[in-house]
């Protein structure tokens, strides 16, 4: 009788079964990962961004990276490390992201529909989040393979002669958007997920975080279109020119460059 009781009629599910933990586990693996990640772009965007204060200061930034100031020598294979570490959560964070997606026809046209009948904004946000992420999986995978081969051509002239004469700067300005839109949603969507700054009013708190989310997108969109910019603008004025490594002011033979 008992038996009877436990299982529920025609699925064959036994109530009494332990639940399993796994998918807790693997959706906090994907939340710590997509934080990580989501810290790492706001660092990345705030060193690559130092293009804009001048060259010197990006090329300062590179060798610091490269280990130069405190092992006396510049070791790129130290940022090689560092891209290796990146990858490794963006392909973790990716399979785990995985099992969100639709699986088939019938999925996605059953979340359409939901999506059209609800009309809730975090819905549609999701929706952007799951493009985006797809999106990133062709566009940031190519950008990484890049770094760790070649982690020793990054610099002022490198990385402008790559972005202009490379012909990186259309892969560049789609990725921008995807990842900006892709991590100012996920952020977003942790906080509301684990409860965060929620407080006493939780819809106020809600409200809060979605225009601060708009903010900090907005912010880093432009930071980016700015840097992109400087490195087209650098990266043409030396189309004719390509190959020459950057020397800084303070080793260059005339000064100030
Ligand atoms: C450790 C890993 C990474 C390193 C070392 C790195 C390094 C760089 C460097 C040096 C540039 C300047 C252009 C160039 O040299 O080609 C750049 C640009 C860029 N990177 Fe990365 N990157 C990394 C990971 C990522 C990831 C994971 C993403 C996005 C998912 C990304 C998105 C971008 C974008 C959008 C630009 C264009 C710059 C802009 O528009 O402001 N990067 N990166």
């Amino acid at each position: 009788m008992s038996q009877q009781v436990d299982v529920i009629a025609g699925t064959g599910l036994d109530l009494k079964a332990r639940k399993s933990h796994w998918p807790a586990r693997l959706d906090f693996v994907q939340s710590a990962s997509g934080l990580l990640l989501g810290l790492f772009m706001w660092g990345h965007m705030a060193f690559v961004s130092t293009i804009l204060i001048s060259n010197d200061a990006m090329y300062w930034v590179t060798k610091m990276f490269e280990g130069q100031f405190i092992l006396g020598k510049a070791y790129p294979g130290i940022v090689a490390a560092v891209v290796a570490v990146v990858s490794f959560l963006f392909v973790l964070h990716g399979l785990l992201a995985m099992r969100k997606f639709p699986a088939n026809w019938n999925e996605y046209r059953s979340f359409a529909s939901h999506r059209k009948m609800l009309r809730h904004e975090d819905t549609t946000l999701w929706w952007v989040q799951a493009w985006t992420g797809f999106a990133l999986f062709f566009l940031a995978s190519v950008h990484l393979y890049q770094m760790l081969m070649h982690p020793g051509d990054i610099g002022p002239y490198e990385s402008a002669e790559r972005v202009w004469s490379g012909r990186w700067w259309p892969l560049y300005l789609v990725l921008l958007f995807a990842v900006e839109l892709h991590g100012g949603v996920g952020l977003y969507r942790l906080a509301v997920k684990w409860g965060w700054f929620e407080g006493k009013d939780p819809n106020r708190t809600r409200i809060m975080l979605k225009r601060l989310k708009w903010a900090i997108t907005i912010f880093f969109l432009t930071l980016g279109l700015l840097t992109l910019a400087a490195y087209m603008k650098l990266g043409h004025e030396r189309r004719d020119r390509v190959g020459e490594r950057y020397v800084p002011s303070w080793a260059a033979p005339g000064g100030q460059r």
